[in-house]
């Protein structure tokens, strides 16, 4: 049995995730990401990568949707699921950085995103093994 969420969830990400993208700020990379993350409480806050003239303060998709979640819900929220679409449909898993903060707010979260060999679902620990806890 898997405890990843059901398919319908994953559609229903998927799909808010497509919405959010729209919003993207991508003027220098012309690569628009949306996020989507299904909290353990059944809410859906979603986000998009918003770019900056200075790159190195671009913020990632997954960072806006996470960030929105805990300003909008609160510092306890728990990702139980995340999915990432891209307007290229390239292959696109979450960055270093997206991982770290995903682990944070959900150690046990699945994530979907688009791999070379196509839709691909993993616990973020296997793609953050050993990821960093104070707490
Ligand atoms: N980007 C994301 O938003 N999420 C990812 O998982 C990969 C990269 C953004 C950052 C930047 O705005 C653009 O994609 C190109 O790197």
């Amino acid at each position: 049995m898997s405890s990843s969420p059901p398919a319908s969830a994953r559609d229903q990400l998927v799909q808010a995730a497509r919405e959010a993208m729209k919003n993207a700020y991508a003027p220098y990379s012309h690569f628009k990401v949306g996020a989507a993350l299904l909290t353990s409480t059944g809410e859906i806050i979603t986000g998009c990568n918003v770019e900056n003239a200075s790159y190195g303060v671009t913020n990632c998709a997954e960072r806006t949707a996470i960030f929105s979640a805990v300003a909008r819900i609160g510092p306890t929220i728990e990702i139980s699921a995340i999915a990432i679409v891209n307007d290229h449909e390239a292959p696109c898993a979450p960055c270093g950085a997206c991982r770290q903060v995903i682990y944070e707010f959900g150690p046990k979260a699945t994530v979907y995103f688009l791999s070379a060999k196509g839709w691909t679902e993993l616990p973020i620990t296997a793609l953050l093994p050993e990821g960093f806890r104070l707490q």
